[in-house]
């Protein structure tokens, strides 16, 4: 026999893990759970199955969560949360080392419990699911030992309610707990209602770990306890889970001062270009879409794939999919698994069913009997705009179409309704690094995909929803700056009945893509001094006045993609226009506000120019060490375009505070001028025009905050929204921006301290991250 002959005929013998310590321990709890409050197991009360996908049968009865469990459980929250955040860093650091050690001595106990609950192959859970949730803790521990010294401004929001999904569930947790303790929160959790087991053993490491009592609260129970959490006294709400349910949380906290991050779903890209390694790429795949039976929120779920190369593509992938083994998940030598329930698997086989475009190849393998398994498949031939390449499936089912040219594969990628993450499969370095800046996505692995680590922040752009998870960026999420708030109080325009100074017209017009533009409402207001003199009149902008002005600053990508070096110098012009006329601009404002606070307010705006040009060429990126063999990339890219009402009271410097960051970081801007004294914003323009600005990277409207707040929210192309204005309309944007799930910054009293410089946090706000996954090294 030859070694070929043996490799072909070879047979993988079944090789099980065992499951008696897991069953051992469900059954030492008597297989029934209560929720985890207080440091206590809470007694079990009414309640629901939780049963193994594999083989149908119950693991478990968990209690689903009543109204007076979560009242409980964030009332433990709070009362712990002074004293954990006042233990400090280096406090704190000590039971998150405790936690990741006891993960780690516990490692396999976890992995079986967590195959059980949810299906994935028992390979996956022992090498990364439990690894990674333990160097989640780890990293955080560090963090919490770091952060007095390098946050010094920032302090823990408070209590988070955090809810997770059934794809990942140890690992999500940790994810989602880690920095939260870390940074000196206390949570309340609920673990998706299909796997809680491996989050109701994670509650007793905590107790083994001696965490304080409330510190960390798990309740269990479906979408009505997650909804419970999202309406209770809770300062943050952190989330994964599908779009839809993302949509509804951001509706429901609007208006509520709730911190939100949002991790949702994808419809992730996996370019493969003609000068690939095709069999690497093929690997890749595997683990791009096949890993945890495709139910990962970052699968590459789309492939994209040069024309050249198509055929021979596809056809030794079927061949590996082929290969594939699906079956019993505690079994070491499965690839696929069982897919989480009855309920995912009918959704996967009815979309599927649904379909009627492309060729459909179902992997020829043998298929368990019974159980929740569906066949690795591929539907090739699709077209972009055919359901299947839009709509997230969540199962081991890979969509696939051609390209031509690097430019068509950027277009194809991009055109999603999503933005998480793409993978790029090329042994041409350069290409990969041309592709890797013009993808919307949060994440982009080059030759590799599919990898995490603690210290690369995760999340996404567009309806994949914000914020990030990991690394130093994941921080900004659980915390807040020191700083005290200043109250929000309303900032009234005068009155007067003055008539005009001279019988000229002097309605100042509003600023839309480099012109002048009038109102299309074609109304105007009068504006009048203290004295109740007329100093001019404002255009009355509205909807479509916020179109026009959203087009214009689409229309102006170019800007974003200018050198930091060319933007700085733009900044410093416009500087030394306003500096040239600064008296004109202080007597303005003096006129306006009654106050002598005017050439103040002028000289400080010139010195925030002057600092966000200075940052321009220097707000950098870092290069994360991940300990995969690569480094990732984490770059600033900006937001795209950002609405924002300006500061009333400070009709100058609250609209330069804002647009100077913003647009050194190469976001382009639509402003509303402050309500009550908007002619400085309306002077100002003829310093923009004067000072190289290209057409449409600052727009300029004027009028009632409130008629502009909502169109600017609810517009598809406007990527965030932040509102200084002294009316509070943070419940109407923040309803408003669910459509395109947009960013929004609102009503935040430690921002408008308009004489103290934030641009540093206005640069944050101004900047996503990308991480990208270079190979480098060994
Ligand atoms: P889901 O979004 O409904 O569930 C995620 C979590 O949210 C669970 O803990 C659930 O109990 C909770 N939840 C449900 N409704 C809620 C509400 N109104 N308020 C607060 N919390 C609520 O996801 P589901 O139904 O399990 O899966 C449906 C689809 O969602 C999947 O087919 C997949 O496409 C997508 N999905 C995406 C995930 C991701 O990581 N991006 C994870 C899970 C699902």
């Amino acid at each position: 026999m030859t070694i070929k002959e043996i490799f072909d005929s070879m047979e993988y013998g079944p090789a099980p893990e065992s499951a008696a310590e897991a069953l051992a321990w469900l059954v030492d709890q008597d297989s029934r759970f209560g929720h985890f409050i207080n440091g206590e197991y809470t007694a079990p009360g009414n309640g629901f199955e939780s049963r193994n996908p594999a083989t149908g049968e119950v693991l478990a009865t968990l209690t689903q969560a009543t109204q007076a469990d979560v009242d409980d459980a964030v009332k433990a929250a709070r009362k712990a949360q002074g004293k954990w955040e006042a233990l400090g860093g280096p406090g704190r650091a000590k039971y998150l080392y405790a936690i990741a050690r006891l993960l780690q001595k516990h490692s396999r106990l976890f992995a079986v419990l967590e195959t059980l609950d949810n299906g994935k192959p028992i390979r996956e859970s022992r090498d990364i699911d439990i690894p990674l949730a333990q160097r989640h803790f780890y990293y955080h521990a560090g963090m919490a030992q770091l952060m007095e010294s390098e946050l010094p401004d920032a302090e823990a929001l408070g209590v988070c309610g955090q809810i997770i999904p059934w794809n990942f569930p140890l690992l999500m947790l940790a994810w989602k707990i880690a920095p939260a303790i870390a940074m000196g929160n206390t949570v309340v959790l609920k673990p998706a209602e299909y796997t809680s087991l491996t989050a109701l053993l994670f509650a007793d490491i905590c107790r083994q770990a001696g965490l304080p009592k409330g510190v960390v609260n798990i309740v269990t129970g479906d979408g009505t306890v997650g909804e419970m959490i999202t309406s209770a006294d809770v300062d943050k709400i952190a989330f994964t889970g599908s779009t839809s349910v993302g949509r509804r949380i951001r509706e429901a906290t609007a208006g509520s001062g709730k911190a939100l991050t949002l991790e949702l779903g994808g419809k992730s890209p996996y370019v493969v270009f003609d000068d690939a390694d095709i069999d690497s790429a093929i690997e890749g795949l595997v683990d791009a879409i096949w890993f945890n039976q495709g139910q990962v929120c970052c699968a590459g779920s789309r492939l994209l794939v040069q024309e050249g190369i198509a055929e021979r593509f596809h056809s030794k992938l079927k061949a590996r999919m082929n290969g594939l083994r699906v079956g019993s998940p505690l079994d070491k030598c499965i690839d696929v698994g069982a897919v989480v329930d009855p309920v995912q698997l009918d959704t996967i086989s009815s979309m599927v069913a649904a379909n009627r475009a492309g060729t459909m190849h179902h992997a020829q393998v043998e298929m368990p009997e019974g159980g929740c398994f569906y066949p690795p498949t591929l539907i090739e031939g699709l077209s972009p705009a055919d359901p299947l390449m839009q709509e997230e499936i969540f199962g081991p089912v890979l969509v696939s179409c051609t390209f031509r040219t690097p430019a068509e594969a950027v277009e194809l990628a991009n055109n999603t309704r999503y933005g998480l993450a793409a993978t790029l499969w090329t042994e041409n370095v350069n290409l990969a690094l041309d592709m890797a800046p013009k993808l919307v996505a949060g994440v982009v692995w080059i030759n590799g995909t599919n990898m995490f680590d603690a210290a690369a922040g995760f999340g996404g752009v567009r309806e994949s929803g914000f914020g990030r998870e990991g690394g130093w960026e994941g921080l900004a999420a659980y915390t807040r700056a020191k700083a005290k708030p200043k109250p929000l109080a309303k900032v009234e325009a005068f009155a007067g009945t003055g008539a005009p100074a001279d019988p000229l017209d002097r309605t100042a017009k509003m600023y839309i893509g480099g012109k002048q533009a009038r109102p299309d409402s074609g109304y105007s207001r009068a504006i009048y001094g203290k004295s109740g003199a007329l100093l001019g009149h404002v255009g009355l902008g509205s909807r479509k006045d916020v179109r026009n002005a959203v087009e214009a600053a689409a229309g102006a990508s170019k800007w974003s993609k200018t050198t930091g070096h060319l933007r700085a110098q733009i900044l410093y012009y416009i500087g030394e226009n306003l500096s040239a006329r600064a008296e004109e601009f202080a007597a303005r404002i003096d006129a306006m506000t009654g106050r002598k606070s005017g050439a103040a307010e002028v000289e400080t705006s010139i010195q925030r120019l002057f600092s966000a040009a200075a940052w321009a060429d220097k707000f950098d990126g870092r290069v994360h060490g991940v300990p995969i063999r690569g480094v990732a990339l984490a770059m600033k890219e900006p937001v795209g375009v950002i609405g924002a009402l300006c500061a009333d009271e400070a009709p100058l410097l609250g609209l330069v505070s804002a647009m100077a960051p913003a647009i050194a970081m190469g976001n382009r801007v639509v402003l509303a001028a402050s309500e009550p004294f908007p002619l400085a914003a309306t002077d100002f323009y003829q310093v923009l025009e004067t000072s190289d600005v290209p057409a449409g990277v600052v727009n300029i409207l004027t009028g009632s905050h409130a008629e502009l707040a909502k169109p600017l929210a609810s517009h598809l192309n406007v990527d965030a929204v932040w509102s200084f204005s002294s009316s509070d309309l943070s419940a109407a944007i923040e309803a408003a921006s669910a459509g395109n799930l947009k960013r929004t910054w609102v009503n935040d009293g430690t921002a408008t301290d308009w004489t103290q410089d934030q641009t540093k946090r206005f640069l944050q706000e101004s900047t996503e991250i990308k991480n990208i996954w270079v190979p480098y090294g060994e």
